[in-house]
């Protein structure tokens, strides 16, 4: 059990294939707003993100939510490589509704990725970024991720060019 910046408790917990509508929502909404994820929207049905939860590979793959007085307010999904070669990193993406954002939640989530990366023995987690995104940013700053690396204008959002920033941290 976890508090936000306000002490009102929350949980972070594997998602399970009920969870499937509320994270297709919230990466609807969340793509809606455009400056924060490269996805438009949620790219599967709820059909097929229940079937993605179900069949999910514990070693290989965690999908977590947040949930905060009986509701899913976020969710942060990390990927092992699949390859001899990268076994030993894993990538996540994550997001909040609005209304769960700046409480410490996002803290949560990743620290408990972090956890389970360790317990199959990842070595190092990478993400990516928009140069715009300072609240993410901050976030991964905060938990000791650095910039790596940056794809000049690998996005147009909005009719502005912005930049992708690949950042890590090894475990
Ligand atoms: C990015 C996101 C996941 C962060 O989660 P969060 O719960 O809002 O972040 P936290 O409250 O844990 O913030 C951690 C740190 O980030 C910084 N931060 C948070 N919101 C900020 C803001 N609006 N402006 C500047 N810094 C901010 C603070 O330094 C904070 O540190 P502190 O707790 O010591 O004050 C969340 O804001 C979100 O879902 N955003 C939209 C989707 C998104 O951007 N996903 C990530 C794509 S890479």
């Amino acid at each position: 059990m976890w508090r936000d910046r306000g002490g009102v408790s929350f949980q972070v917990r594997m998602a399970e294939p009920r969870d499937a509508g509320v994270l297709v929502d919230l990466l609807n909404e969340v793509g809606r707003e455009e400056i924060y994820i490269a996805d438009d929207g949620a790219q599967f049905t709820v059909e097929q993100q229940a079937r993605i939860i179900h069949g999910a590979n514990p070693l290989w793959q965690c999908i977590l939510v947040a949930e905060q007085a009986g509701q899913v307010v976020g969710s942060l999904e990390m990927v092992r490589g699949t390859l001899k070669k990268n076994q030993h990193t894993a990538t996540f993406g994550m997001a909040l509704f609005p209304h769960a954002r700046g409480r410490q939640i996002g803290r949560g989530l990743v620290l408990t990725a972090e956890d389970w990366a360790r317990r199959v023995g990842v070595e190092k987690i990478s993400l990516a970024v928009f140069a715009t995104n300072v609240a993410a940013i901050a976030l991964y700053q905060s938990l000791g991720y650095q910039e790596e690396g940056r794809r000049r204008r690998q996005y147009r959002i909005r009719d502005q060019w912005v930049d992708e920033i690949w950042m890590a941290r090894w475990l």
